[in-house]
């Protein structure tokens, strides 16, 4: 039996990647690695969707190879054209200069800038309908899910939808490839959610509108092109995509994200003070050290919590570096709609919560109060913050 076999004549070929430090050349995948899947449908017409990055090719090529020779192949269709999934393609043309690439408008132009390929291009419109003997391939714009060009794949023969980004996640496969295998998939919803809020939050708005379009089909399997492919519970990774688009329209749940760094530790201290007035009021808050925590890792907090507490000494007159460094990728990823507070030491000069106030401008961040302290913590400060710390609480019950 072929482990990576769909449906009859549907495959998985994909490879993994563990040994790519940073995704995107920005995001943390060490420890984990991540998936390119690409899938194979052998029929009268034999079609790829979406290929890998250019990485372990003749890995990819020989998966494909037993299946269907590459000489054979007749279309590539390219749902997205980011080169995590079209990195290949210059070599495969070279192999097989005759399959033709299905894509939508937008991405010819980048087939030329990426790839030098013009010819061979079949441009399909939304809802436009490909046979290729038993199966029919139906594709369905989904804008901005991740890139303008981007569309999905839906086959109406065995209700497989090929969604490249969209539903996909950080975490390569570890010899499986279906939910149901798994015993255990906490560890790829969290690793989802990480993606999620790396590469996808800031497209939130597009993703609903996808969902929302998609849910007209019957969806037996999602086979995305990063991370598991979801069978036996297809609506499970729906309804999570669809929870964290919404933290982004909503604000997210009532939890608190307490960001700090810290140059001699009396940022720290308050830190302490406040995270006591948050417990003592019955929440436990989720707390980072920017300074030693990758951003990766502190956006899913910031994303799903509707409070965001900011724990920075000023630095030169302005936020400590770190501290703009978390905050400019909130800002790029759209994280909106947040309750805020600030807290930080200074030696010199105030500075820290104006530029906090500045960065966040336009993100419809209530940063309802600010507490700037000249140097350290003294007992009548640390009460300060434990009341900051409680009065934050109940500002989110408002
Ligand atoms: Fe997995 Fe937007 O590429």
């Amino acid at each position: 039996m072929i482990k990576n076999c769909l449906n009859n004549d549907i495959f998985l070929a994909g490879v993994n990647d563990r040994t790519t430090d940073l995704f995107e050349g920005l995001w943390p995948i060490d420890g984990v690695g991540i998936s390119y899947n690409s899938y194979i449908i052998k029929d009268s017409k034999n079609v790829l969707v979406d290929l890998s990055k250019s990485f372990k090719t003749d890995e990819f090529f020989d998966q494909i190879s037993a299946i269907v020779n590459l000489e054979d192949l007749d279309y590539v269709i390219i749902n997205h054209m980011e080169p995590d999934h079209t990195g290949v393609l210059r070599t495969l043309r070279r192999i097989n200069s005759k399959f033709e690439i299905i894509c939508t408008k937008k991405a010819v132009k980048m087939l030329k800038d990426y790839y030098d390929v013009c010819d061979n291009i079949r441009v399909v419109e939304d809802g436009e309908t490909l046979s290729t003997g038993k199966h029919e391939l139906v594709f369905y714009h989904v804008p901005f899910v991740h890139w303008p060009e981007t569309m999905v794949t839906y086959d109406k023969s065995s209700s497989i939808l090929f969604s490249c980004d969209a539903f996909g996640g950080y975490g390569a496969l570890q010899g499986a490839f279906f939910d149901d295998e798994y015993s255990e998939i906490t560890y790829y919803e969290k690793e989802s959610l990480r993606y999620y809020a790396n590469i996808v939050a800031k497209f939130s708005t597009p993703v609903l509108n996808a969902i929302t379009k998609l849910g007209l089909l019957d969806i037996k399997t999602i086979a995305p092109s990063h991370g598991l492919v979801w069978r036996k519970n297809p609506e499970r990774i729906v309804e999570l995509y669809k929870k964290w688009a919404k933290y982004s329209i909503n604000g997210g749940e009532n939890g608190i994200t307490l960001l700090y760094g810290t140059m001699y530790g009396n940022t720290e201290n308050m830190m302490n003070a406040v995270a006591q007035g948050i417990s003592e009021s019955g929440m436990i808050p989720e707390i980072f050290d920017v300074a030693r925590t990758h951003p990766s890792y502190i956006l899913p907090s910031m994303l799903k919590n509707r409070g965001i507490i900011i724990g920075a000494p000023t630095y030169e007159v302005s936020l400590f570096p770190y501290m703009q460094q978390v905050i400019q990728k909130a800002v790029i990823k759209n994280i909106k709609h947040k309750k805020v507070a600030y807290f930080g030491s200074y030696g010199w000069s105030k500075g820290a919560y104006k530029k906090v106030q500045e960065m966040t401008s336009g993100m419809d961040w209530d940063i309802h109060e600010g507490l700037e302290f000249a140097g350290r913590v003294t007992p009548e400060l640390y009460n300060e913050g434990c009341e900051l710390g409680k009065r934050f609480v109940k500002s989110l019950e408002n």
